[in-house]
């Protein structure tokens, strides 16, 4: 049995194997993986006997399911409209810097990727960027810096 084909029987043990399961599936993936691809996909499929197109259909829906391979750290700086007022391009400029990689880009060695998303309901203390689930605030180039520092050295 391959690794996410083992993942997916544990989680099809844990959530069950009807449609309604699907959504828990999908997101047990993220948490370990941090991305969804096609293969995933099929094994999903099968698992819960419905079609592949299907499981594609509500993984595209959601921002959060990324099809492609993620870095170990995935960066999701916030675009909307306070953190854009706040400073948000500063901050993206940091951080472009800081990985030498593009916005939407994933750093060589697999370790970040980064990625804009939608507002995270930190707009007060904004800009606001997410390090797979962990938030950070008030966001300024040299913060992003440390903050890295730490990432980088396995602080966290
Ligand atoms: S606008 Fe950035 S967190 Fe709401």
């Amino acid at each position: 049995m391959t690794k996410i084909e083992q993942l997916v029987n544990d989680l099809t043990g844990k959530y069950g194997k009807e449609r309604k399961s699907l959504m828990p599936i999908l997101q047990g993936i993220v948490k370990e993986k941090r991305y969804v691809d096609n293969t995933d996909m099929v094994h999903i499929a099968r698992a819960l006997d419905i079609s592949a197109a299907d499981v594609y259909g509500v993984a595209s829906f959601y921002s959060f399911i990324e099809n492609n391979e993620m870095g170990k750290y995935v960066i999701r700086i916030c675009k909307s409209i306070t953190c854009e007022m706040k400073g948000k391009h500063k901050i993206l400029k940091a951080l472009e810097e800081e990985l030498r990689i593009k916005l939407g880009e994933t750093t060589h060695n697999k370790r970040f990727t980064l990625l804009e998303t939608n507002c995270l309901g930190l707009c007060d203390v904004g800009p606001a960027m997410l390090i797979n689930e962990e938030p950070y605030t008030k966001l300024t180039p040299e913060k992003v810096h440390e903050i890295l520092v730490d990432y980088r050295n396995e602080v966290k």
